[in-house]
């Protein structure tokens, strides 16, 4: 039986009278609703969290809340007979480090409908490793995969390929024999990362020639794109006929501005990728797929490229929200 200490460290986000976040000591009372207490084992850090704890975005819904929209660990207290007491856990968005209180804090009270047992195969770091990120890589192969998408319609263009989304979209493309295509803001930094990937071609995006016309030559089978703006735009116009644009991120621009001619000239799709609320049956099969033929080869050995702890978020935070990382940051709560 564990005991849940009474008091415990969480990071909290204030909004009254501007942006402030620091460790305070908390009890469970404080935190959002739920019938599941996990003391967290591992968090990781996406772009999203990186926004709400640096304040540059508004991803935080009340105040004082804990970010950390993901996290692993062990149950240590449950009103719901499918997570008993000792039972190992992951959970990756559902409004978790949003709406709810999430993963930067030594414990986590949350409702049982967003948690999702540790898959068979996977250690509770490595579930964070994967973390929304990952899941959010490989709802898009899913949702491209189910629209036909297929090697032999040619390159599939990744954006952003060096953060978190871009290097585990690039691992599971290629255990799909998809030829890759990664477009780089870092095309000297990242370029032996995103070879030992898998990455067959890099371009460099500062470089990157877009034009302007409705349709410009199809050169990609299709993409992922994590940038939104100029270089959503770009590939609306470049993709090939039947391609599929899974659109996950805003990175560069919230915007979209193209023409129907991609679409009802060429069969292009642009896929809409929303991971927070993902049907909760896709959920399950998708951390079942990545727990085996799925699992990113180079996980912990490469696409982890640091694991930082509780103190040392706020910096990591501003790091990645000034795009210096590349690969994934793990965060060690309690670790294992
Ligand atoms: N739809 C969903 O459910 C969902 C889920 C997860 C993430 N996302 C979104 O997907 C995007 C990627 O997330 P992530 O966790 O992979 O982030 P990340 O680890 O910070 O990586 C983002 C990458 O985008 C590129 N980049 C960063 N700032 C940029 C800028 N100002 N202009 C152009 N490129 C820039 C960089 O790659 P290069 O240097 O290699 O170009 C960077 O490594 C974010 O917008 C995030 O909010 C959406």
């Amino acid at each position: 039986m564990s005991i849940i200490r009474s008091s415990f460290r969480a990071l909290r986000v204030r909004s009254e009278g501007g942006h402030q976040a620091s460790f305070e000591h908390i009890g469970l009372d404080a935190l959002s609703a739920g019938e599941v207490v996990i003391r967290v084992a591992y968090s990781g850090i996406n772009y999203k969290d990186a926004l709400a704890v640096t304040g540059k975005g508004r991803i935080l819904r009340g105040s004082p809340r804990t970010p950390g929209i993901d996290l692993s660990g062990v149950v240590v207290q449950s009103g719901d007979s499918r997570y008993p007491v000792g039972a190992k856990v992951l959970v990756t968005g559902c409004n978790i480090g949003e709406q709810l209180d999430g993963g930067y804090s030594e414990y986590a009270r949350l409702p049982a409908e967003a948690i999702v047992p540790l898959p068979q195969g996977l250690s509770l770091a490595e579930a964070m490793a994967i973390g929304t990120a990952g899941f959010t890589a490989a709802l898009a192969l899913r949702r491209m995969l189910e629209n036909h998408q297929a090697p032999a319609m040619g390159s599939i263009l990744v954006s952003g390929p060096t953060g978190g989304v871009g290097s585990i979209a690039i691992a599971l493309l290629k255990r799909e024999g998809f030829h890759v295509t990664a477009l780089t803001g870092k095309p000297e930094a990242g370029k032996d990362y995103l070879t030992a990937l898998g990455a067959d071609s890099i371009l460099d995006r500062n470089h990157q020639v877009m034009g302007s016309k409705p349709l410009e030559t199809a050169l990609w089978g299709g993409a992922i794109d994590n940038l939104g703006g100029p270089t959503l735009n770009w590939l609306t116009r470049t993709v090939k006929p039947w391609g599929n644009i899974a659109s996950i991120g805003l990175a560069q621009a919230h915007t979209l501005e193209t023409t129907v001619m991609p679409f009802i000239l060429r069969g292009v799709s642009i896929l809409g990728i929303h991971s927070v609320e993902c049907p909760r049956p896709w959920r399950l099969a998708l951390w079942e797929k990545l727990r085996a033929e799925w699992k990113p080869a180079g996980l912990m050995e490469h696409i982890v490229s640091r694991t930082v702890s509780l103190d040392e978020l706020p910096a990591a935070c501003a790091q990645i929200v000034a795009g210096q990382v590349t690969g994934r940051t793990l965060v060690r709560v309690a670790g294992d």
